[in-house]
């Protein structure tokens, strides 16, 4: 046999695999396909734009894994643990696993479906490396939080965490609505909403926080999980491209997933706004810094720019979330504090250089100062003994001021089948609104907690759902955990001063 070149050594090993049923109807194999409304003409023109067969897959894979455990063991046996700037710090990368971990297992159930379900080859191949990708994060997350559990609270309990407790319901429902939509929104949802807009805001600015502070394993798991995010990135895009190329009726199909799932992602990633601005102690970047390159510079000035020649416009909402960075980690902020008792990690006293740090970087700041400040002469003065009322589209709680008019409360009443749900903001109502049936199905922790869902004592019972105990929340500096911390660096001398 001749010897085959690049191109067709390729093909051979991905595209020509597939064959087109002949025994069953086309729509009995791949059922979801015409669901949507979405037309395809000749997608098999398409290329996977990575064109990888999967022997180079798993060598360039394996690799990138041995350098992370590298890492990791290096941090273990030398007590990296104890020599970060401030061990605030784990309160912020529990809040993080206990959120990412369970997305990433969901992500990779997701790929899977897409790929089953979208009968072309290029987008077949990709989703099948990316489902992959995708468990490899899952597991290497995992594997880092086994590891500081050994440190740290919070983290001992994944299962039940990770099952019951209210916080990750946000980033369950997102993956959720995706896992329930068709394979081609899916693929936006995820591909283009999740991986081209926001991924480089997960990793970039929280990662380079990690380096700050001098968390190499974290900084590592990062580095590592971003690596693969390019090629992800490249698959939202090209699938992006294709469907809005195959026929210019799938255009306002499209920009209505656009507008949707904008606003998902944008909420999803309120968390990682507080997180960038609050938990490192050292912050090489602001959350509105890191929105205003990643988002607004690179997708909407950049991107969006490009895909006008197709009809597309900006997202919906896009310029609500260009008013709200002025605001969006503060008021993440002062939410989990106020409930700082019913989560698995700690909430914790702002210091000096905090304030002065977030009133450089934010005018707006002097909007919620007071409060926090009023919260920290007794920390527990403000933490409710409640669950929040959530938002029944994305899930957190629906306490958003307003960005026009920040001492209005910004939350959004619908009425669907006699009954009153509430909403965050206007982008969650607008998603609320275009399908009511899907988001009146929430499991929603208030409404559990007050039908007694959670017990006699609802506080103990939720602490048995989460398989957490209450030592393990409340404020950092005044824990158990703070104090074990500042031992351990004693025991290694890491405090001493020798001028
Ligand atoms: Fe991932
Ligand atoms: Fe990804
Ligand atoms: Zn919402």
């Amino acid at each position: 046999m001749a010897k085959l070149g690049t191109k067709e050594k390729y093909h051979a090993m991905t595209r020509d695999l597939m064959w087109e049923p002949k025994h069953f109807d086309m729509e009995k194999v791949y059922p979801l396909i015409e669901k949507e409304g979405i037309i395809l003409k000749d997608p098999s023109r398409w290329e996977d734009p990575f064109r990888m067969a999967y022997n180079q897959y798993v060598k360039i894979q394996s690799e990138k894994d041995g350098i992370y455990h590298a890492v990791r063991n290096a941090f273990e046996a030398n007590d990296g643990h104890a020599k970060v700037i401030d061990s605030r710090w784990y309160e912020g990368v529990k809040i993080f696993a206990v959120n990412v971990q369970p997305g990433e297992y969901q992500a990779h159930r997701l790929m899977a479906y897409i790929g089953r379900n979208i009968p072309i080859e290029a987008i077949r191949f990709a989703t099948f490396n990316q489902a992959i990708d995708e468990l490899r994060h899952a597991q290497i997350e995992l594997k880092h939080y086994a590891h500081m559990s050994k440190q740290i609270d919070g983290l001992h309990n994944i299962p039940a965490t990770s099952q019951n407790l209210w916080l990750n319901t946000v980033v369950k429902s997102f993956f959720d609505d995706a896992l329930s939509a068709g394979p081609f929104e899916a693929l936006m949802a995820i591909s283009f909403a999740f991986e081209y807009v926001f991924t480089n805001i997960l990793f970039l600015p929280f990662a380079s926080s990690a380096g700050a502070v001098g968390d190499d394993n974290f900084a590592a798991v990062g580095k590592t999980v971003q690596s693969d995010e390019s090629r992800h990135m490249a698959l939202g895009m090209s699938a992006l491209k294709m469907l809005l190329e195959e026929d210019e009726r799938n255009v306002p199909i499209i920009q209505g997933w656009l507008d949707k799932w904008y606003w998902r992602g944008y909420r999803l990633f309120s968390v990682i706004a507080m997180l960038v601005d609050y938990y490192p102690r050292i912050r090489p970047i602001s959350w509105k810094k890191a929105f205003e390159t990643y988002v607004e510079e690179q997708v909407f000035n950049g991107l969006f720019k490009d895909l006008r020649k197709y009809g597309i416009t900006l997202p919906k909402f896009a310029g609500d979330s260009i008013k709200e960075k002025e605001y969006y980690s503060h008021t993440v902020f002062r939410i989990l504090d106020q409930y700082k008792m019913a989560n698995p990690y700690r909430s914790f006293k702002l210091q000096e250089d905090d304030y002065e740090w977030l009133n450089n970087e934010y005018s707006k700041f002097s909007h919620f100062e007071p409060f926090i400040r009023r919260n920290e002469e007794n920390v527990f003065a403000n933490s409710s003994p409640g669950m929040p009322a959530v938002c029944s589209v994305c899930q957190l709680p629906a306490e958003f001021p307003n960005p026009d008019s920040p001492l209005e409360l910004w939350t959004q009443y619908s009425e669907h089948n006699g009954k009153t749900y509430m909403t965050c903001s206007p982008g969650c109502k607008h998603v609320f609104d275009h399908e009511p049936d899907k988001y009146t199905q929430i499991w929603w922790p208030a409404e559990a907690y007050l039908s007694g869902e959670f017990g006699e004592d609802p506080i103990a019972g939720m602490f048995k759902y989460t398989g957490l105990s209450p030592e393990e929340t409340g404020e950092h500096y005044s824990s158990r955990e703070h104090a074990h911390w500042l031992e351990h660096r004693r025991h290694l001398g890491l405090d001493k001063k020798f001028f």
